[in-house]
């Protein structure tokens, strides 16, 4: 199906979803999220994608919900429709993994989305923000829960409250942000770890996706209980057998990647 707002390509075993709005620094319009929506339940049900990458442009990752869409709207109609919930969360319910490569701002909505991915890789010239309080309004696709959690309380009051915005290299130092790399460098970047990823045995992947979101979801000692039970699990599995078997023959493992 063609897309309007966004371009969707494959790179071997890895799905590249690219927000495309550039006159509106991809701010993140109810059409743009269902087709994002879309493109994530595609790859999740292609057995021949193994890890996906969420990116942007140069300028914007994404500026934010679209302003200009949700200015009139009232409660009630916001109700109705779940807004921002409906589509937005698919990313963070996706079980392959998807990796968000951000370039230049990723504010409001923006930032939120990118959270939602398991992790991000940005460019040197990311700005991230939550500035949502400058337009009378407050984070609403996760960002006072997730970004807390990332960069704990007094990072993500500073950031809500007064709308700043963060530099890649503090977001780096504070945890939002697992590696900085040049603009130019950004996509090869995120290709190589997606790759990397896509490689292993799906099975195994989505398992450790799973427990590593469990760590925010439970206490650590239900955590450490459902991780244990899980570890175990994977003995017998193809994986499993063949990794180890792998390594004691000192050859490179052959994993199912599908
Ligand atoms: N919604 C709709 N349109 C947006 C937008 C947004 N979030 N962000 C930028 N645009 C549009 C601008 O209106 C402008 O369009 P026109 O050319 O038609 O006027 C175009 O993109 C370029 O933007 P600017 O001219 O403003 O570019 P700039 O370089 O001067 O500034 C910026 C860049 C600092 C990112 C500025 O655009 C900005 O502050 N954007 C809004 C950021 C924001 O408040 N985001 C939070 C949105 S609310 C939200 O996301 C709620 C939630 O939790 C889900």
């Amino acid at each position: 199906m063609p897309y309007e707002h966004i371009t969707v390509e494959t790179r071997d075993n890895v799905g590249v979803i690219t927000l495309n709005r550039p006159k509106a620094l991809n701010a993140l319009s109810g059409a743009l999220m269902n087709e994002v929506a879309e493109a994530v339940d595609a790859f999740e049900g292609d057995d021949a994608i193994g890890a996906s990458i969420l990116t942007g442009g140069e300028k914007a990752f994404a500026a934010g919900a679209d302003i200009k869409e949700m200015k009139d709207k009232v409660y009630m109609e916001a109700y109705r429709e779940d807004f921002i919930t409906a589509k937005w969360e698919r990313i963070a319910h996706s079980r392959k993994p998807i990796i968000a490569a951000v370039a230049g701002y990723a504010l409001g909505g923006g930032c939120e989305l990118a959270m939602m991915c398991d992790f991000i890789i940005a460019a040197d010239n990311a700005k991230f923000g939550q500035p949502e309080i400058t337009i009378g309004i407050i984070p609403g696709a996760g960002g006072t829960q997730r970004l807390t959690r990332f960069v704990g309380k007094s990072k993500a009051m500073d950031m809500v409250l007064t709308g700043r915005m963060m530099e890649a290299d503090e977001a780096e130092r504070c945890g939002l942000v697992s590696r900085v790399v040049s603009p130019d460098r950004l996509m090869e970047e995120a290709l190589t770890a997606a790759k990397r990823i896509a490689d292993y045995e799906r099975n195994t992947v989505m398992a450790a996706k799973e427990m590593v979101d469990r760590a925010y979801e439970t206490t650590l000692a239900e955590g450490i209980r459902f991780e244990r039970r899980m570890f175990q699990s994977l003995f017998g599995t193809p994986g499993q057998v063949e990794g180890m078997d792998a390594f004691a023959d000192k050859r490179r493992p052959k994993f199912n990647r599908s």
